[in-house]
């Protein structure tokens, strides 16, 4: 069965008020988030140069069935699909995602990452008809909290502050381009994409941790609780160390003061998620007790430019 699949380079109140509702219909049958946090407010606030989301609908009423969205990182493309779950299995998620692959290839092509939560035989199956392959995995891993007090000590050897609106945006953004250099999504935040985040209602800048030195900081542990409501499950959101001070204890440190945080606001969990071939970070998180709770794949594949 065919169905209207119609691109929008950018998105308006309504068509954000409509995904959105589609999206917690999605979140509530999944029970996972339906799309990347960064990905999707990249989007709603303008999107870089070739973001665009790709809208699915069906039926005199033209009701929204299917969602994906492309943002575009460092030298590679990121595509996410979220259908309806009263639509699946009815060619949606391909048509979206093979809509998404041809605004790629009008856009110059390039290596595209299509990201799938707690990815199954469906997505494999979808991945295959167009051609993808399987590529990087990114944990989602957790603990409880508090830490025990062993690990908990490890924060006494900084003294933090917190985050300065409209003081430590710069700072933060080349600490976080340098720590991220080689990411392809967490690299080249700038200005912009930082705004976004503190324009958000969870934005806590108390719960901005930084590191400095002489001034100059050098490490920074940024934490997240989504809603007063949801007090249980905390985050660490970014975790950043500035490169050339790596392998010193640092990082240990500033994810310990970030789970105390967690933990002073209430929260009796928390969950970070890592690449799978993230060594350094993985071996952090396992030695502060932290286990894979479930892992997202991205599927990959090269889409060479139109007129080649
Ligand atoms: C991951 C990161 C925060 C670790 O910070 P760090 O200050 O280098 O780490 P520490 O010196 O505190 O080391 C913590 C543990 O990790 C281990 N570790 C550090 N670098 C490692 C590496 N390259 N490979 C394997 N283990 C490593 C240390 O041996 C130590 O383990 P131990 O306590 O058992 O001895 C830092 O490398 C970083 O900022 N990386 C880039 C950004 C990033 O990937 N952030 C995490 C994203 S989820």
């Amino acid at each position: 069965m065919m169905h209207a699949v119609e691109v929008k380079r950018r998105l308006g109140e309504e068509d954000i008020a409509e995904i959105a509702a589609l999206l917690s219909a999605v979140e509530a049958a999944d029970h996972h988030a339906a799309l990347g946090e960064h990905q999707w407010l990249d989007l709603v606030h303008g999107g870089r140069t070739g973001s665009a989301g790709f809208v699915a609908r069906r039926g005199g009423d033209r009701r929204l069935l299917g969602y994906a969205q492309l943002s575009r990182g460092q030298g590679n493309w990121q595509v996410e699909v979220a259908v309806h779950p009263a639509h699946r299995d009815q060619g949606l998620g391909i048509e979206l995602l093979r809509a998404a692959l041809a605004e790629v290839k009008l856009h110059g092509g390039g290596h595209v990452h299509f990201w799938v939560a707690q990815a199954g035989e469906a997505d494999d199956a979808i991945a295959a008809e167009l051609g993808l392959n399987r590529g990087r995995e990114l944990y989602q891993m957790r603990r409880l909290l508090p830490l025990e007090s062993g690990l908990d000590a490890r924060a006494d050897v900084l003294t933090l502050r917190a985050f300065r609106v409209g003081e430590d945006e710069k700072a933060w953004l080349a600490l976080n381009n340098r720590a991220f250099a080689h990411h392809p999504e967490q690299g080249a935040w700038d200005a912009h994409t930082m705004a976004a985040r503190e324009d958000q209602a969870w934005f806590d800048p108390a719960g901005l941790l930084l590191a400095e030195h002489d001034g100059r900081l050098i490490g920074s542990c940024w934490t997240k609780v989504d809603t007063p409501e949801d007090r249980g499950l905390g985050e660490i959101y970014v975790l950043a160390v500035d490169p050339e001070l790596a392998g010193e204890g640092l990082g240990a440190a500033l994810l310990a003061a970030g789970c105390r945080h967690l933990a002073g606001v209430g929260c009796d969990g928390v969950m970070l998620y890592v690449d799978a071939s993230n060594e350094a970070a993985l071996h952090l998180y396992k030695s502060f007790g932290f286990a894979v709770d479930h892992h997202d794949r991205a599927y990959v594949t090269d889409v060479t430019p139109l007129g080649t």
